[in-house]
């Protein structure tokens, strides 16, 4: 079984990165695993155009698709997100936002293979986790819509930086024993 940890922050070697990092250790013993960064692709924005309604095909043809390529690839999906202002870095909803060719709220539209499972990993310097629950809302709806299995979510408060994760390592190692 595959596995994608994508780090939806536009940093290659912070706080998320080091979260992908762990979970990628810990997943190797299990599945085949493979990372990527959302700075790693380079796609426009949704323009809004809706002919993916009618088509379930959308107009540009970037590095959007390769990351969705990547999506069907694996059998486990595990977003790790920043707080960027209350929820996912704006690159991750931009993407999101490519992602409505396979929106199932609209026929016809493109399917990702069944039986995917998702998960989400959410990190915040401020010390209130209502808001680690609101890009976890964002990550899961997401998932919903591609008819990937919302499958677990944690969260972490008081993240400024990537040597903050330490005290929760364990923590991190003992969720992905549920992945
Ligand atoms: C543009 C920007 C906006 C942020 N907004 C918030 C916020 O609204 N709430 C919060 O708790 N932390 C916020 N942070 C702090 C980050 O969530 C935190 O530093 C995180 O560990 C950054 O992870 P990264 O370096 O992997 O992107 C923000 C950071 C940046 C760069």
């Amino acid at each position: 079984m595959k596995a994608l940890v994508v780090n939806t922050s536009p940093v290659q070697n912070g706080a998320t990165a080091e979260i992908v990092k762990i979970v990628c250790e810990k997943l190797s013993s299990h599945y085949q695993v493979k990372s990527v960064c959302i700075d790693d692709y380079d796609f426009d924005f949704c323009l809004g155009c809706r002919s993916c309604h009618k088509t379930a095909k959308c107009v540009m043809n970037d590095g959007a698709q390769a990351l969705m390529n990547e999506f069907e690839i694996a059998d486990i999906i595990v977003c790790v997100a920043p707080s960027y202002w209350a929820d996912v870095p704006g690159q991750f909803k931009a993407f999101i936002d490519r992602c409505t060719p396979w929106c199932n709220t609209h026929e016809p539209h493109a399917s990702l293979s069944k039986g995917k499972r998702g998960y989400a990993i959410v990190q915040r310097t401020g010390p209130n986790m209502k808001e680690c629950e609101r890009l976890i809302e964002t990550i899961e709806h997401f998932y919903g819509h591609l008819e990937i299995e919302r499958s677990g979510h944690i969260g972490f408060t008081g993240i400024e930086c990537k040597d903050a994760l330490e005290p929760h390592r364990a923590e991190i190692e003992k969720f992905c024993e549920r992945i």
